[in-house]
């Protein structure tokens, strides 16, 4: 096999194709004008998700970040701000669209690994501001984080949270593109983190391979306002059964086979630390994403991410010193084999950084 053959594009779970299968799936499904409320394909989904996360209702969304979006614009109101991690999502890589769309500002505690940390969010929000000081009024959380590396949060502290946080009158939106990953990783289910969060974003289109979608779920009352904000934001969509089916199919034949990607990062990450145990500790890769510090090896990320696309192994540099690895449905057992020689042979190739 050449390398070409293996090529493992292990940029993003995004990258995922749909399945024959989901392709039949989408191209049979009943549609109606969602505008309308009249798609029944999407309303199945939203239903199925809702009762998933123990939520009164759920509404389609096209990406994640419209999902985030809307959350945070249910809770926090123009000129108030949010509290998170400093490696969110929501902050990092939504274009400052909280910002720009509904005049949210935000702050930010510095997390290891995304992990949560509930006594410096409650630190740094502040409720009791008056006319003086910005109102908090959400705090955000991600799991699993993916910045910080696929980090599951622990069900206790995210229960905590969200008792702490409604004392203070504080909101809770939670993160869950990949909500899936952590609880097929812990068996903690979907309701129990539910529970925790007054809305929760989810995402088809990551490790559970649908084209496109992700769904935002909450109150009924809560839902027929973000239902009002999607369509200022643009969201409103028409006939969308055929990508909602894409969905419905991948919660019913593809949630469980994430177990598999989660096997197979941590084959690698046990690999490259046996060889180079400061690039990475596999007791802190929880799920799908590896994320490797290539500094004291000696390489810059964006050098490691070039050497090893050459090599048939494609990346993404998160920083100047980590590199992200991401397994998805489209990469199999010999193409994370050839993952780990690769990123092991260029961790040892080099003097190792003098710290
Ligand atoms: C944690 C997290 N939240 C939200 C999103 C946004 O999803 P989308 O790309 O569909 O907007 C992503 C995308 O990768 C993500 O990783």
């Amino acid at each position: 096999m050449s390398v070409t053959d293996l090529t493992a594009d292990l940029r993003s779970d995004t990258l995922t194709r749909p399945t024959p299968e989901m392709r039949e799936a989408m191209a049979g499904a009943p549609v109606g004008d969602d505008v309308y409320g009249e798609d029944p394909t999407v309303m199945a989904l939203q239903r199925r998700v809702a009762d998933l996360l123990g939520h009164e209702d759920a509404l389609f969304t096209p990406t994640g970040s419209m999902a985030n979006q809307l959350g945070v614009r249910l809770h926090v109101a123009p000129g108030q701000e949010l509290v998170t991690d400093d490696l969110a999502h929501v902050l990092r890589a939504e274009m400052g669209a909280a910002a720009v769309l509904s005049g949210i500002s935000a702050r930010s505690y510095p997390a290891v690994g995304g992990l949560l940390d509930v006594d410096a969010a409650m630190a740094l929000a502040v409720t009791e501001g008056g006319a003086y000081q910005v109102g908090t009024a959400c705090v955000v959380v991600e799991n699993t984080h993916n910045f910080g590396g696929g980090t599951v949060q622990p069900l206790e502290a995210m229960q905590d949270l969200h008792h702490r946080a409604h004392e203070r009158g504080m909101a809770v939106h939670l993160d869950g593109a990949r909500l899936w990953n952590a609880h097929v990783a812990t068996g903690v289910p979907l309701a129990d983190y539910g529970a925790c969060a007054d809305t929760v974003s989810v995402c088809l289109s990551k490790g559970l391979g649908a084209p496109v979608g992700s769904l935002l779920v909450g109150s009924r009352d809560r839902m027929a306002e973000a239902r009002v904000w999607r369509k200022r934001f643009g969201g409103g969509m028409r006939q969308v059964g055929i990508l909602a089916a894409a969905g419905r199919h991948a919660l019913e034949h593809q949630l469980d086979r994430l177990a598999q990607d989660h096997a197979r990062c941590q084959r690698v990450a046990a690999a490259v630390a046996g060889a180079v145990p400061e690039a990475v500790d596999p007791a802190a890769v929880h799920t799908n994403i590896l994320v490797l510090h290539v500094a004291p090896a000696g390489w810059a990320a964006s050098d490691f991410i070039e050497a090893a696309g050459e090599r048939g192994v494609l990346g993404y540099a998160t920083g100047p010193e980590h590199v992200r690895f991401v397994w998805h449905l489209d990469v199999d057992d010999a193409q994370t084999d050839h993952t780990a020689a690769v990123l092991t042979e260029l961790l040892t190739s080099r003097e190792p950084a003098r710290g």
